[in-house]
């Protein structure tokens, strides 16, 4: 059973506001639905204008149009969110980037790395510089950034800046978690295992032998489902998880802690 099985009735988020990149698809979108569904106001942002909006308007939220590389767009972004709703009480900072010419380091080219680094790395770095201030004003936020288990995992399917971006991400978030952790402001890594997305579901469907090779690592058997994510999101945004600070959250189906796994 996963949590889209459950119905939901957890509302631990009333009154609260938060702002969630990459909002239009995958963990992003599961996340904005679950968010709002524990009563949170969602500030749905998205380099995609259509999914973005799609998703905004599914869950009631705000649709702001965001190329999260832009410093002067993320400062917008968290502004438009506070003269809004009143608050920044969450920033779940997910949007991310995984292209097929981010490979082995031995034929991943310059530009390639630095696309990766800025969308994936420097976006975060933005994002957490934009919303920590209004935290720390309401002395008062929970600030989760989306890595991967490739932080702490080495694969030799490498994509090397991809890997590399989320193990700043992992290290950035630890430092923050412990620089404002007195503050009243909390900032956690979320590493997911591999989660049954659309790109995933493609890429697999055309060559099973792919899927198996990684399936067999994962205790559970499977990849996650967006929602399963999501459900770890919402607990870290709540106060369900006050004593949780700058952790590398795994949510890998047990990936990281396996050496055999079952037939
Ligand atoms: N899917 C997985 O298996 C998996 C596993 C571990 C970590 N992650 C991470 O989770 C996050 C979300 O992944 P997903 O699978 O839901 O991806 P996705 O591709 O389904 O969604 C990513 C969203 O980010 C948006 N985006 C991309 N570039 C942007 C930019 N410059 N500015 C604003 N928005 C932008 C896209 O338009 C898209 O809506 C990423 O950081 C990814 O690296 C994914």
């Amino acid at each position: 059973m996963t949590t889209s099985d459950t119905e939901i009735v957890c509302r631990r988020l009333v009154g609260r506001t938060a702002v969630i990149t990459g909002a239009g698809s995958g963990i992003g979108l599961a996340t904005a639905r679950r968010l709002a569904s524990e009563g949170a106001n969602v500030v749905c942002a998205d380099i995609d204008e259509n999914a973005g909006k799609a998703a905004a308007e599914e869950v009631g939220g705000l649709f702001v149009k965001v190329d999260v590389t832009s410093p002067e767009e993320v400062e917008a972004l968290f502004k438009t969110a506070f003269d809004t709703y009143g608050s920044v009480d969450i920033a779940f900072n997910n949007a991310g980037i995984s292209p097929p010419d981010d490979d082995s380091i031995l034929t991943t080219g310059l530009e390639a790395w630095k696309r990766v680094q800025d969308v994936n790395l420097t976006s975060v770095y933005l994002c957490c510089k934009a919303a920590l201030p209004y935290m720390q004003r309401q002395g008062r936020g929970s600030i989760i950034n989306t890595a991967s288990f490739v932080a702490i995992m080495g694969a030799a399917t490498s994509q090397i800046s991809y890997t590399a971006s989320k193990g700043g991400v992992l290290a950035m978030s630890r430092e923050l978690g412990v620089q404002f952790a007195r503050e009243g402001i909390r900032v956690n890594a979320l590493c997911p295992g591999p989660v049954n997305t659309p790109l995933l579901q493609e890429l697999f469907a055309k060559d099973p032998e792919r899927a198996a090779r990684r399936l067999v690592h994962i205790p559970l058997g499977r990849f996650a489902e967006p929602t399963e994510i999501a459900a770890a999101v919402a607990f870290l945004a709540s106060d369900d998880s006050s004593f949780i600070n700058a952790t590398d959250f795994l949510v890998d189906g047990g990936i990281s802690g396996a050496y055999v796994t079952p037939l």
